[in-house]
This record gives structure tokens, sequence and C-alpha cells, in this order.
């Protein structure tokens, strides 16, 4: 037996447990997939354990993307530009971190709506990690104008900052509270939500009414929110625009992508869909 599993903490709230087993077992692949709760003083432990040939890696969630990076032998490009890691892959005792989540997000987009944000304005709601990673593969297909709203600030300058003079020209970064005095009047091409507001359990929605203004027929809006299954970013941007999908298909995605990083083979995405389905949403 091999194991691979979830550094974290906390981790109860992890799905990756769910739809991984479910992989492993579907392929007849004699791997368990454990939870890994880590508390910050034995991360450098938990990391080198991974070097033991009974370890495939291991995923990496909240607060550790950034900190495993200097316990590792060597990082994947398309990490290093998101500056943080959630896959660890152990190829003979050597330690190589990815990130799957900007594939994973891409993937999503593709999935469900497929064209090329070519010249197209995207608006990017949140500046934390998740939003480095979806704007890591939206540069890549040369919109025209990409705007970073955020709660705070200095945190959407921040990263327009991290993200390099190269794309200065096509990056705007606004405070959300302050949304409808900058944005004007039109429509975006592409919103995607990288915050936890309409998260289960949370009640923070302030801002989503001046969100919605900017969503039009021709929107498609991404809420990598996805749970519940209609987050109120979803039901109200419905009533605008028909292109509008919750985070799931990011979640199962980013996951293949590490699946595939572990074991060479193709994920079953179809039985990795229907676990999390079945977990989160009957
Ligand atoms: N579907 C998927 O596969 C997937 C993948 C990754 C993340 N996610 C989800 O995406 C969300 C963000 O994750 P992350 O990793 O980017 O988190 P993060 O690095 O902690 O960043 C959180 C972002 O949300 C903003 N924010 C937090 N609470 C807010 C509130 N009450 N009102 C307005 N803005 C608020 C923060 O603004 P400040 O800078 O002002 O604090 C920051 O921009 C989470 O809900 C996570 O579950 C989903």
């Amino acid at each position: 037996m091999q194991y691979t599993g979830i550094i974290g903490n906390p981790l109860g709230h992890s799905l990756s447990p769910v739809f991984q087993q479910a992989a492993f077992d579907h392929m007849e692949i004699e791997v368990s997939y454990e939870l890994l709760p880590t508390e910050p003083s034995a991360l450098e432990n938990r990391v080198n354990s991974l070097r033991s040939p009974e370890f495939l890696g291991a995923n990496v969630t909240i607060p550790y993307k950034t900190d495993v990076i200097p316990l590792l032998d060597d990082i994947d490009g398309e990490a290093v530009l998101i500056g943080a890691v959630n896959t660890i892959a152990n190829q003979n005792g050597k330690l190589t971190g990815y990130n799957t989540d900007s594939l994973g997000f891409m993937k999503s987009l593709s999935n469900e709506a497929p064209y090329s944000l070519g010249s197209k304005h995207v608006l990017v709601v949140g500046a934390g990690g998740s939003a480095r990673a979806v704007l890591t593969g939206v540069l890549k297909e040369a919109p025209s104008r990409v705007v970073i709203a955020n709660r705070s600030i200095d945190r959407a300058m921040a990263l327009k900052r991290e993200i390099g003079t190269e794309y200065d020209q096509i990056i705007d970064v606004i405070a959300l509270d302050d949304i409808d005095e900058h944005l004007g009047e039109g429509t975006f091409d592409l919103v995607v939500n990288c915050t936890p507001m309409g998260m289960k359990g949370t009640t923070n929605e302030k801002y989503f009414p001046p969100i919605l203004k900017y969503i039009g027929p021709n929107t498609v809006v991404h809420d990598l929110v996805y749970n519940p299954r209609e987050t109120p970013l979803i039901s109200n941007a419905k009533k605008y625009s028909n292109l509008v999908f919750n985070g799931l298909e990011m979640l199962i995605q980013q996951g293949a992508a590490s699946f595939k990083i572990w074991t060479g083979n193709e994920a079953p995405i179809e039985i990795m869909r229907e676990a999390v389905q079945e977990k989160l949403y009957n």
C-alpha cells in the first residue's frame, strides 16, 4: 500500500479525500488518501516524511501553500509564477512542488464556456491565492482589460505588482467599496469571484449587488465557491446571464491534475465528480 494525502490546518472541510480516494479505488490503484493535519511547528518534518517510498506525495492547502516552498527540492514553473504549491510529488526521495489551481480553473472554464479570453474584459473579485492562480491562467490568453477588485486595495495593488510590469497597461485595481464609482458603465466578458463571499455559513454578501451591474447576457460568471451549489452570486447572476458556474468543476479539475502528477494516469473525472456531488449536494 502507498499513500498520499492533504497537508493543512484545519482540514475538516476538505473534499479532496472524497474524490481522490474514489479515483484510486476506481482505477484499482492501491493508494490510501489520508488527512494529514499539521501544526506549523511540525510542517518541516511532515514534508520530509513524504520522501519515504511509501508516499506518492501530497496536496497542500491553507495555510501552507507558500510555506512549503523552501522545504522542497524543486518547484515547477507554474507554481513559481503563482507563488504557491498545492501538489507535491515524491520521485525517489526528491520532492517537487506543483500548482494545479490555474490549470484547474482554465480547464473548468473551457469545459463550461468554450471561448477564448483574447481581447476580452475580465473582472476578478479578490486578491488572495486563488485570485492569483486565476489571473495566471487568464493573462496567458491575452485579455484586453483585467480589473482586480478587492476589499483591501493594498492587497490588490500588491498582487498587481507581483504579477509584473509586463501587464501594467491592462490591469486596473480597485477597492470593492468603490466598484460603482470606478468601473462606470458596460459589462464584463468574465466575472470570477475569488473570495469566500457566499460560502455556506457566511453572511458577507454586501458586495454582490454592485458586481451584478457588470453582468450582461454574454457574461460568464464563475464563482469559485461551490457550497452551496447555488451560491448567492450564482442565483442573482442568473437573472442576467445563463453562463453561470460554481467552483465544483475547478475543484475536480485541479484534483485530476494532481492525480495525474502522482500516478501518470488520466484521472477518472466523472467518478471524482459523482463522489463530490454525492457528498456535497445529496
Ligand atoms: N473551486 C476551487 O477549486 C477553489 C480553489 C481555491 C479557492 N477556492 C475558494 O475561493 C475562496 C478564496 O480562496 P483563497 O485561497 O483565494 O483565499 P485567500 O488567499 O485567503 O484570499 C481571500 C480573498 O477573499 C477576500 N475576502 C475574504 N473575506 C471577505 C469578505 N467578507 N468580503 C469581501 N472579501 C473578502 C480577501 O480580501 P482581503 O484581501 O481584503 O482580506 C481576499 O482577497 C475560498 O472560498 C476558497 O474556498 C475554491
